[in-house]
């Protein structure tokens, strides 16, 4: 069995993967009343919920008295909050001494991409739609690639930010996704004009931001008809964005990843862009979009069955990756 450590942001997990299958996937995340994520704070969250998150992966893997068992360590060593990327490679480091194990650095984005074949979908192009991330990748010639990518700040922090404004708190996605389903007839008819702004398959939202604060300070709208305006323009741009990259790389699947994937309006979209040009659209489990152990340990598997791993006597050498890029890592695993 493969032990999976999550801890890149706010949530920090630890889930326990046999042969494919997902035997356990515990995840406590750090929140705060209003502001956004103290980084100091969630570092500390997560070794302070360690001991309890691990006893219960274990527990529901069946494993709490044979510690035995777990013959690898995958943890995310980035990209990522570096105190919150630190807590996770210091526990990773003492269970690898304790169980005598070796580990397997697991870059967190391209165990978001991973994790989809759980769905079925065997080569697709994923929409990457987080709260500090917002990719589009896909597998070409031996790497994943960043086809297209948020130029300012990621879609989740945007929304999120929107939120913080508007006085709903943290995190911001579902209760705005509950608000604009009860937007005006009107608004629905005749969006509130937001800045569209898509650059090939590149996308910005800090116009849509400006405008949507002026909007909200000036009380002329309901936020209701905000939000609708805010998600359908928004989610529009990452449709065409990820349409493109469709398009470009000749795929025929597309798979969400990220905490903004649980957004049904935006499933529903991509669904329909998918229909509309014959693909297929996958959407993981939510355990599995929001950042989460199992994807790590996942994919952590896969590697240690070629071998990919630092052996135990090494392991005092790794280092976190807080900036790494999709495309700075080395696919060795894929045939
Ligand atoms: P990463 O480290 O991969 O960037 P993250 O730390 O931002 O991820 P996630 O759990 O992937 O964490 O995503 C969190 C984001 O998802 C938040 O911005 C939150 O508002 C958003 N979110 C969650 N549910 C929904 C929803 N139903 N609709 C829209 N956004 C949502
Ligand atoms: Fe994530």
């Amino acid at each position: 069995m493969i032990l999976g450590i999550e801890s890149t942001a706010h949530t920090f997990g630890i889930a326990v993967v046999d042969n494919g299958k997902v035997l356990s996937n515990v995840r406590d995340m750090y929140t705060t009343e209003k502001g956004g994520i103290v980084p100091l704070d969630s570092a500390k969250h997560h070794k302070e919920v360690f001991s309890r998150v691990y006893k219960e992966a274990l527990e529901k893997a069946g494993i709490a008295n044979d510690e035995n068992q777990i013959k690898a360590i995958a943890f995310s060593q980035g990209p990522g909050i570096p105190p919150c990327l630190l807590a996770g490679l210091h526990i990773t480091k003492e269970l690898s001494k304790r169980l005598n194990v070796p580990v397997i650095p697991i870059n967190h984005c391209i165990a978001h991409l991973e994790i989809g074949a759980l769905t079925g979908a065997k080569d697709p192009v994923l929409l990457y739609a987080s709260g500090a991330n917002t990719q589009i990748i896909a597998y070409a010639a031996g790497k994943y690639r960043v086809f297209g990518e948020t130029l300012d700040l990621g879609v989740g922090n945007f929304i999120d930010t929107f939120a913080r404004h508007a006085g709903i708190g943290f995190p911001g996605g579902p209760k705005i996704a509950a608000l604009a389903e009860k937007a005006s007839e009107e608004v629905k008819n005749n969006l509130i004009e937001l800045p569209y702004s898509i650059k090939g398959m590149d996308v910005a939202f800090s116009g849509a931001q400006t405008k949507l604060k002026q909007l909200l300070d000036s009380k002329k709208y309901p936020l209701e008809d905000l939000s609708y305006s805010l998600q359908e323009t928004i989610f529009a741009m990452l449709v065409e964005a990820s349409e493109r990259a469709l398009a470009h790389t000749g795929k025929k699947e597309l798979l969400i990843g990220g905490g903004v994937g649980c957004n049904k309006r935006l499933q529903e979209m991509c669904k329909i862009m998918c229909e509309e040009r014959g693909c297929k659209f996958f959407s993981p489990e939510i355990q599995f979009l929001v950042d989460n152990a199992g994807m790590i340990a996942y994919l952590g598997e896969i590697l240690f069955n070629k071998k990919l791993f630092v052996e135990v006597d090494n392991v005092s050498e790794l280092d976190i990756r807080p900036r790494e890029r999709t495309d700075d890592v080395e696919v060795s695993w894929k045939d």
